[in-house]
């Protein structure tokens, strides 16, 4: 019951999409304990970004925060991958490190959050799934949910910066994107991979 209703809401999401891009990819049911999966890894990895997140900035402030932002989100995502046994990461619209920049079609699924998000979705229950083929002709499991943009997040994503955020940013990050975010803004997305056999 429960994973009939999942496959269909899977569907009307894929439909819903496959107008914006050309090539529609339909899940299969093979692909739903990726689903469940998935949700729990970018649920743990928000968590785990978040806890180091205010320590930090507790401690020492939004500085050591993005000294935390810059030195622990990778490997917070990478450990999370290695245990989960799959590829986790964060990307969107506007980026700070190029390292997340969205591939395409992590590109069209943010594009088609932002759409569902002026229809009046709200933002924090956005996601998306498919199996695609990759680059290589892989079968690949793709997921991605949104993440909103909270108060917390403002001192270094938001319109105003103080000025040491200013300057650690223009340091650690030179073509900086990801700033000018009001509250509940799209941020961007957790993005998970997962070959298929
Ligand atoms: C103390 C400063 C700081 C705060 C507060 C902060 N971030 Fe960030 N954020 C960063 C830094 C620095 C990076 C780049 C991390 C890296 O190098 O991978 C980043 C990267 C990101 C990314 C990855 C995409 C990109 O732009 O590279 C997302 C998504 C993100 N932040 C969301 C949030 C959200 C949501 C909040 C609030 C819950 C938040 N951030 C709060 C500093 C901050």
């Amino acid at each position: 019951m429960k994973s009939a209703l999942m496959l269909t809401l899977g569907a009307v999401l894929v439909a819903g999409t496959a107008q914006a891009r050309q090539e529609p990819a339909v899940p299969s049911p093979g692909a739903l304990p990726e689903v469940k999966a998935s949700r729990a890894a970018a649920q743990q990895f928000g968590s785990a970004l978040k806890e180091a997140l205010q320590q930090a900035m507790q401690n020492g402030g939004p500085v050591s925060g993005i000294a935390v932002c810059h030195d622990k989100a990778a490997q917070i995502a990478t450990d999370l991958s290695q245990k989960q046994d799959l590829l986790l990461g964060r990307t969107s619209l506007k980026i700070r490190n190029p390292a997340n920049a969205p591939d395409n079609w992590e590109l069209a699924v943010l594009k088609q959050f932002e759409a569902r998000k002026t229809q009046g979705e709200a933002v924090d229950k956005l996601e998306f799934f498919a199996v695609i083929d990759d680059d290589q002709g892989q079968k690949t499991f793709r997921y991605m949910k949104a993440i909103p943009t909270a108060a917390l997040c403002l001192s270094c994503h938001g319109e105003t910066l103080s000025p040491e955020v200013t300057a650690k940013l223009k340091e650690l990050y030179p073509n900086d994107q990801a700033r000018g975010f009001k509250e509940g803004d799209l941020r961007g997305a957790f993005t998970i991979a997962k070959p298929l056999p």
